[in-house]
This record gives structure tokens, sequence and C-alpha cells, in this order.
């Protein structure tokens, strides 16, 4: 009988999910293992809701968006008898290794699995936030930044024909890597992310100069950026972690520019749009490297690990170290931004 690994997907899907799903399945194929895809992340586990999945279901998947596998924000440590029961899944399926693909929740549940209960797992990093910190890049982070690039692109045409400011609010999260990719990508003339507060004097000057030496002006802003004024009331998912959809930045950001500068504005949120889609040529490549080295790691039998892009090298790192902080964007890349913007 061959040894049986299981796959699942947690957290918000991206682009790159379907790759690195075929990549694991094709490489334990060829290392003699069986998988099985557990269904919508940790609450499969919990549920012991499992299929079997082979080279024949997953070879097509390199294009495709999404999880084939289904996802949630489950938190098997915040649900009573969760991790008893993801114990209990991983004796009924007779498992021997299982496959965590997600960002920082959904890592962070595999490695207290790992230390609390030597659970045989591997982490694959995934997060279109691209915040995770022991790994250079995450898939579908290429993927959203791209399709914000484009978006402000054609944001910034129409508004230089009605001659208005225009705003777009991108996702995120607390790393403001997406809003920084997409306003260098797409030439805009300010940014708001999450690391700094707005500088609403400025940002007004700036918008003003831009608009009237081009007809207009476009402003980058990611969604959990602080706003001067009016406190929201935040909601926290299982995690902790504050849902911040409905914190209308795009809208109160218009708001405010539209009374400073007394030009006309208009905003965009492009939301979830940012996550479905096909994977770039970048998150294929890089949802297959990862997704074959975490094959490779579990027949080395390196438990308690994440692959990673380091370099042009994918290797791998703890997944203690992967989980210790955040990855949000640094002074350098701040500075490099300010120089342009
Ligand atoms: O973490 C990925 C992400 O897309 C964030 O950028 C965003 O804040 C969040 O997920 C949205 O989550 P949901 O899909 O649960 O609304």
């Amino acid at each position: 009988m061959p040894k049986r690994i299981a796959i699942l997907t947690g957290g918000g899907d991206c682009p790159g999910l379907n790759p690195a799903i075929r990549g694991v399945v094709l490489k334990a194929h060829k290392l003699g293992y069986e998988c099985v895809g557990i269904q919508e992340g940790w609450k499969g586990m919990i549920n012991a809701s499992a299929k079997p999945i082979g080279p024949d279901d997953v070879r097509a998947l390199v294009g495709k968006g999404g999880t084939v596998l289904g996802t949630s924000r489950t938190n098997p440590y915040k649900k009573d008898g969760g991790v008893p029961a993801v114990l209990e899944t991983f004796k009924k399926l007779n498992l021997h290794a299982l496959v965590a693909m997600g960002g920082e929740d959904t890592l962070g549940v595999a490695n207290k699995l790992y230390k609390e209960h030597k659970v045989n797992v591997v982490g694959v990093p995934k997060t279109m936030d691209n915040d995770l910190d022991a790994t250079d890049y995450t898939f579908g982070f290429d993927t959203a930044a791209t399709l914000a690039m484009e978006a402000a692109e054609r944001l910034a045409d129409t508004g230089r024909s009605h001659r208005r400011i225009m705003v777009l609010e991108v996702m995120g999260r607390h790393a403001g890597w997406v809003a920084l990719y997409t306003a260098i990508g797409a030439g805009a003339d300010y940014l708001c992310l999450p690391e700094r507060p707005v500088d609403v004097e400025d940002m007004c000057a700036k918008l003003k100069t831009a608009h009237a030496a081009r007809n207009v002006a476009l402003v980058v802003a990611s969604e959990a950026v602080d706003i001067p004024g009016e406190k929201k009331e935040e909601q926290l998912d299982e995690f902790g972690h504050m849902i911040l959809k409905d914190r209308g930045v795009a809208e109160r950001l218009t708001k405010l520019i539209e009374t400073r500068t007394g030009i006309e504005t208009r905003s965009a949120v492009i939301g979830h749009m940012q996550r479905g889609g096909p994977p770039t040529l970048f998150d294929r490549i890089l949802g297959t490297r990862v997704g074959v080295k975490a094959a490779d790691l579990i027949h080395e039998g390196k438990f308690g690990h994440m692959t990673a892009l380091k370099g042009d090298a994918v290797v791998a790192v703890s997944l203690e170290a992967a989980t210790a902080k955040l990855k949000t964007v640094t002074p350098g890349w701040l500075k490099f931004s300010d120089d342009l913007l």
C-alpha cells in the first residue's frame, strides 16, 4: 500500500494554488505516494472530508484560478474539540503526512500541530498579500498586483478624459505590497499604505500638481490604510484579524480629496477580482516549484518546514521562522517609491 499524503488549502484563495496542488500530486506520485485532497481547509481536517486526487485530476490545473480543494478560514484552535478532531482525522484517513497551503494563519496552525503533537506537516506559502516573512515572494501576489496595475491604468485613462483625480483601492491586509507594486507599475501619483499614516496635506498638494501637469492624478490606496477622521468599528475573524471589507477607504479618501483640492474625484474598489482568474506565468512556475518541493520534503522526512523562494532557489525554512512575524513594506522600499512618486 502506498503511503498517503493529504493536501489542504486554507485562508483566502489565490491564483497559484491549483498549480501548487498539481506540483505536489505529480511529484508525490513519482515518489510512490498517493494523495487525498482535504476539502475546505482545516474545516475538512476537523470533519474528515477528503477525496482522492491523482495525476489525471491535476494535469490540466496549471492555468486555473482558485483552489479545486475549496478553502475556509476555520481555525481548529478556536473550535471546541477542533484539535483532537484533526488528530483523529489523521489516523482515520491513515495519513503519512499533510501539506498545508496557506498564509500566516493556516501555517500558524500547522506549526502548532507540529510542535505540540508532532504531526507530519509541511507548509506551502500562499497569499496575494505577499506578507509571509521567510520567503521572497508568495504565489498569488504577482497575479493580484498585475490585475491591480491594469485596473489602475484603466482608471487613469478615463480620469484623464474627464480631468479627474482617480482613487483605486486594493487589498493586501496589513501589508502594503500590493499597493506599492501597483502604484509603481501603473505610474501612480500617490500611494497610501498601512505602514504609515496618510499625510493629507502632502497628498493633496502632490495630486494638485500632478493634475495641473497631466489633467489626471492617480492614487493607489491599500484597504487597511489609516485615514484621519472617523474610526469605524472593526470586526475580527477566527484568527483575530480585522475584517477589512466595508471600511470604505476609497470612498472616504475620495471625499477628502475632492473637498480639499476642489477637483472632481472618483474611485474604484477591485476587491476579490484580485484573487480570481488565471495565475500569471510567474505564479504558475512558483506554485509548481513550491508544490514539488513540498513532496520532496515529505519524502526526506523534513516535517515542520515550509517551502520558500530564496533568490532563485526553492528551499526549506522552519514553519516557526515563517510564521514568527508579518513581512511588511520596508523603509528601503518606502524610500524607493517616495523617490518616484
Ligand atoms: O489575505 C488575503 C486577502 O485577500 C486580504 O488581502 C483581504 O483583506 C482578505 O483576504 C479578504 O478576505 P475575505 O475573502 O475573507 O473577504
